[in-house]
């Protein structure tokens, strides 16, 4: 067996919870071991070492970065700070997991991107959502034309949004690098890279209880999106923090000249998904077949790609782009025009992964 993938971890809040999750089977089977950890937050660390008492407290972030003896480090912490933090560990030599969005400047995020192609090292950015089984066979399935080439989609994520962490509302947070990230990246991952965007992105709610005491908003938390992704293939995402719920509205909607498919649930809680060929006739229901696949699904990525070899099934270049194309829909917004998208990223690869068919005996015919 190989020996374990030994892990620093920088920011212990909630989502930190979350990945330990995922974590504590890979230490448990020996492939992964928590080396360090560090929140300036002493509570946070000290639930972090009850989590992982092998692990050190750090005394800072640069600790964790300089620690000669890790192989990865996760960068868990607001955004404002994934940019400088990712950059830094990944110029010390290490494989870096950053959560979404990898940088919340197009300066920082060139940067990251450069040095990646530069280097051996591994940079997987969240969402994971092209990791999710039923993404991967949604996937599968439009690559091999099954309803045909895709013109019109449409994405759906929001809620009423976060009682912590005031950073959410302040510049560098916000709706569209919170949730809208998540719509982002699935339809590039479907359809390819945005050549132009046009938004409607606003602040709705000027003040918020945050951890208890009212905060003014700065960041927005509304937003309607369209894409064009070139050849008169349109997308729209619809997203914010001014959702209290939907019903069973699907979370990803793609229109192909042949038929059309729908992810069912959030694109990162997927319940399965959809389908319509005109050529059949009829709705074919495909139930979620993981539905305990979990959003952090990224770290066992990144471990499983350390151990083989194997590159990332998405690269840097996709987040830079996603994040691009959320900087211009601000933009676009605020100028009342369309922007250019310059950076393209290369189609997810799923070739060193295991192929995943989705279970055609629990397919069904509803005849909807
Ligand atoms: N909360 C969610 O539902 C959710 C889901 C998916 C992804 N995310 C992403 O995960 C990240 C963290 O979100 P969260 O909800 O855990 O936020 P949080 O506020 O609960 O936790 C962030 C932690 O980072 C720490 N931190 C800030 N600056 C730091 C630094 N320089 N070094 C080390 N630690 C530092 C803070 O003390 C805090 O404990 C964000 O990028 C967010 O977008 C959040």
């Amino acid at each position: 067996m190989s020996s374990p993938v030994r892990i620093g971890i920088i920011g212990l809040g909630r989502v930190f919870k979350r990945y330990a999750l995922v974590l504590d089977p890979l230490v448990r089977a020996g492939r992964a071991e928590v080396v360090s950890v560090y929140d300036p937050v002493a509570q946070m660390r000290a639930e972090a070492i009850e989590l992982f008492p092998e692990a050190a407290q750090a005394t800072g972030p640069e600790a964790v970065i300089a620690d000669p003896s890790i192989d990865a480090i996760l960068i868990l912490t607001s955004m404002n700070e994934h940019g400088a933090l990712t950059s830094s560990a990944y110029q010390s030599g290490k494989h870096v997991l950053v959560e979404k969005p990898m940088a919340t400047s197009l300066a920082e995020a060139t940067e990251l991107v450069r040095l990646s192609q530069s280097s051996g090292h591994l940079l997987v950015c969240a969402p994971h959502v092209l990791l999710s089984p039923t993404y991967r066979e949604m996937h599968r399935r439009l690559q091999a034309g099954e309803i045909g080439d895709v013109k019109l989609a449409r994405a759906l994520y929001g809620w009423s949004g976060p009682w912590w962490g005031e950073w959410f509302y302040q510049p560098g947070g916000g709706a569209l690098f919170d949730l809208g990230v998540y719509n982002v990246t699935s339809l590039c991952g479907f359809l390819g890279s945005v050549k132009r965007v046009t938004a409607l992105v606003g602040t709705a709610i000027k003040e918020r209880p945050v951890n208890g005491k009212p905060m003014p908003v700065t960041a927005d938390d509304n937003a309607h999106v369209l894409l064009d992704f070139g050849n008169e293939v349109y997308g729209s995402v619809t997203t914010g923090f001014t959702i209290q719920k939907y019903g069973r509205a699907p979370a990803i909607e793609l229109y192909g000249l042949e038929g059309s498919m729908d992810m069912l649930g959030d694109d990162w809680a997927p319940r399965g998904f959809e389908m319509w060929r005109s050529s059949v006739g009829h709705w074919e229901v495909f139930e979620e077949q993981a539905p305990d696949w979990p959003w952090t699904d990224g770290l066992n990525h990144l471990v499983s790609c350390i151990e083989r070899g194997v590159p990332s099934v998405t690269r840097p270049e996709q987040a830079f782009h996603v994040l691009e194309v959320m900087l211009a829909a601000i933009q676009s917004s605020a100028e009342g025009r369309a922007i250019d998208i310059t950076s393209t990223f290369p189609a997810p690869d799923y070739s060193h992964e295991e192929e995943f068919v989705m279970d055609e005996h629990r397919k069904h015919d509803t005849s909807l």
